[in-house]
């Protein structure tokens, strides 16, 4: 079995395998440990493992081959790639740091290394607001997602100046869809992802990271749940909570960037130890820093 020679040769490599929440099954079945990507980063941080290799997206490898530039870092397809990352360019935060002298540069983790390099602190949906909040500075860049950008301005007293990038899965989400949702569930609470736009967010009874609906569902005294983010999502849900039941906000919702890593291709870079991820080390000492600052809080 392809799950067995797996196993087998990620001993024989010491890796570690990380997983997003959003990767298919069979990838979370193998993985050491799955998560947000706080969560992701801290055990991409924490590792003694020679080689971590990835089952997500671009961003997610870049973050632990800045963390552990020591480590042979794997994503085996390097064509896994946020779409919402690649909307922001490092001249692109130059230039916002210009015209707003004063204010930090917050950058979500769904940049290029690049681009964390010109920030002064990362963040991801998990912490956005503690991170925000944590700064001295009253006015914030937030880059590049202008719906997280709009929820953590929601929880703030500071000024943020949002850039206009989006999460396409997320952005797809309207009002109208929470409310067919509820009328078709209406005993169900409905949990959304802070890339949601501001008119989902605000008819939610709840806004988390993957990682806290996981938290949220397994603790909440609710049997019924709507779900409004990735329906990879749903897979896990139901893993960990078999007896309460998961409805998608929306049919159709699919990140294919996070479908891209399959049991073959896995096999495939363990064996060869590629396609490695790496970052010129003069943006990853940079990136590293804001990488770092978030860890910290
Ligand atoms: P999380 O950190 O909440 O898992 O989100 C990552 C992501 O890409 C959401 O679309
Ligand atoms: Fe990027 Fe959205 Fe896919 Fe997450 S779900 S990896 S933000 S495109």
């Amino acid at each position: 079995m392809i799950e067995e020679e797996i196993l087998r040769l990620k001993e024989e490599r010491n890796a570690l395998i990380l997983a997003h929440n959003y990767q298919p099954p069979e990838l979370l079945e193998i993985a050491d440990h799955c998560g947000d990507s706080l969560e992701l980063s801290r055990a991409a941080a924490a590792t003694d493992c020679d080689v971590v290799l990835f089952c997500g997206v671009d961003f997610m490898a870049q973050t632990a081959a800045v963390l552990s530039p020591e480590k042979t870092v794997i994503l085996p397809e390097t064509d896994a790639c946020c779409p919402m990352s690649q909307m922001i360019r490092p001249q692109d935060v130059r230039s916002l740091k210009k015209e707003h002298p004063g204010a930090a540069v917050v950058c979500y983790v769904n940049t290029s290394a690049q681009v964390k390099a010109e920030s002064d602190i990362c963040c991801t949906s998990a912490n956005g607001v503690a991170v925000v909040n944590s700064l001295p500075e009253k006015e914030i860049v937030f880059i590049p997602d202008r719906n997280l950008a709009a929820y953590v301005a929601s929880k703030t007293d500071k000024r943020i100046i949002a850039w206009p990038g989006f999460c396409h899965v997320h952005d797809r989400y309207r009002a109208q869809d929470v409310l067919a949702a509820r009328t078709l569930h209406p005993e169900a609470e409905v949990l959304v992802h802070p890339e949601c736009r501001p008119e989902v967010v605000d008819l939610a009874d709840g806004v988390y990271s993957t990682s806290g609906m996981a938290k949220h569902a397994r603790a909440s005294a609710a049997s019924e749940f709507i779900i409004g983010t990735e329906v990879g999502m749903i897979y896990r849900l139901v893993q960990d909570n078999p007896d309460k039941h998961f409805f998608p906000l929306k049919e159709g919702t699919v990140c294919l960037d996070m479908k891209k890593i399959t049991l073959k291709k896995v096999l495939r870079s363990l064996e060869t130890l590629q396609p490695r991820i790496t970052v010129p080390e003069q943006v990853a000492i940079r990136a590293k820093k804001a990488i770092d600052r978030m860890l910290a809080i």
